[in-house]
């Protein structure tokens, strides 16, 4: 039971959990507020950038329909019918993730955070409110269906968990500055 909905939770949130780390591997080039400044500092700052935002969406949709290619034999192999990712929900997810880290990087300017500080809390469920909100208005049938209470609550704790490490584990390989 609650194995299933771990399942289910995990898998309906990878397009939103992937683009974030691809931002980091392809990041680099213009960043998206071209060097502006908005009461002193940066309007988000040179860690969000046009190209990682771009390849990130990208590779969290093309993520989905990978998953959805491959949904018919996974479903069968753990006994359930894990969601299919219709077009609209996977762009929702995957640059609503980009979106929602892009919102954190402005607020973290606006309190006085340079680049690259934490913001224990808005760092780890900034991509999944965004993800979810996105994916609410693009796909909204799709979402209310695929998001229970209980999905949402399981998000909620594995994201988090899954932030931290991943993180780790790109700081240690060099891929990230910091671990967070
Ligand atoms: N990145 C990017 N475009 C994005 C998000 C991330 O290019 N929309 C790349 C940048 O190279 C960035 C790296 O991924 O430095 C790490 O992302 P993140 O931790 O979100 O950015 P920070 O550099 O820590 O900046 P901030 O304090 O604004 O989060
Ligand atoms: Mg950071």
């Amino acid at each position: 039971m609650v194995g299933s909905l771990i399942v289910t939770a995990f898998w309906a949130m990878l397009p939103a959990y992937v683009p974030n780390n691809a931002a980091v591997l392809a990041g680099g080039g213009r960043p998206i507020d071209g060097g502006r400044t908005w009461g002193g500092r940066r309007v988000l700052g040179d860690g969000k950038t046009w190209r990682g935002t771009a390849v990130g969406t990208l590779v969290g949709v093309l993520l989905a329909l990978g998953l959805n290619a491959v949904n018919g034999p996974l479903s069968a192999a753990v006994g359930l019918s894990l969601p299919r990712f219709p077009i609209q929900a996977a762009v929702g997810l995957a640059l609503g993730a980009m979106l929602g880290d892009i919102g954190a990087s402005f607020i973290k300017r606006r309190s006085g955070r340079e680049r690259g500080a934490a913001f224990p809390g808005l760092d780890q469920l900034d991509f999944v409110v965004g993800a979810l909100l996105l994916a609410f208005v693009f796909a909204a049938d799709w979402a209310l269906s695929t998001f229970s209470l209980g999905v949402l609550a399981v998000i909620l704790v594995i994201t988090p968990l899954l932030h931290v490490s991943t993180n780790v584990v790109a700081f240690k390989i060099g891929a990230k500055d910091e671990p967070w």
